[in-house]
């Protein structure tokens, strides 16, 4: 079965209202297994067999959140060559995070789908209903 994993890191909950609602969307399609954690739960073995990547962080001080760091260091350690890679998160002003994740994920192999998808501060409904469909569409991608 196909396997998409969404990975974030989120200070005040923002980045993940988006991941939840990013899994909401996805759990729609059947026959695609669904992996949602925190990047401070998350290992490589939840990425290791996933087909898409979804990996989700706020900005803080200007830089991608620490806590996705550790994440980060342990997917180097992967073949993510020719894995779908996607990248969301909220931020307020200058929003590091996602050009940052970007290129992370493009410097693993990964074929990024490019634009992001952000928030500015708390995620409106709007945006949460963006995500939803960002969800069910890779998903979907994944299932044709
Ligand atoms: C101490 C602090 C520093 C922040 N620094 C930045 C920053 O440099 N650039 C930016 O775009 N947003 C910055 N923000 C805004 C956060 O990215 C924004 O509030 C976001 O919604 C937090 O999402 P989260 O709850 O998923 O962590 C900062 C927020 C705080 C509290």
């Amino acid at each position: 079965m196909p396997k998409i994993s969404i990975i974030y890191a989120s200070g005040m909950g923002r980045t993940r209202q988006m991941a939840e609602a990013i899994a909401n969307g996805a759990k729609t399609i059947d026959g695609v297994d669904v992996l949602l954690k925190d990047a401070y739960d998350a290992s490589i073995e939840d990425v290791k067999d996933a087909d898409a990547v979804v990996l989700g962080g706020s900005t803080y001080n200007y830089k991608l959140i620490k806590s996705m760091d550790p994440f980060l260091k342990q997917l180097e350690k992967l073949d993510l060559k020719d894995k779908i890679g996607v990248a969301f998160g909220s931020y307020g002003w200058s929003g590091e995070s996602i050009p940052t994740l970007i290129s992370r994920m493009k410097s693993f192999g990964m074929k990024v789908i490019e634009p992001g998808t952000i928030a500015i501060q708390v995620p409106d409904a709007a945006t949460i209903e963006k995500c939803f469909r960002l969800g069910r569409t890779v998903a979907q991608g994944l299932t044709a």
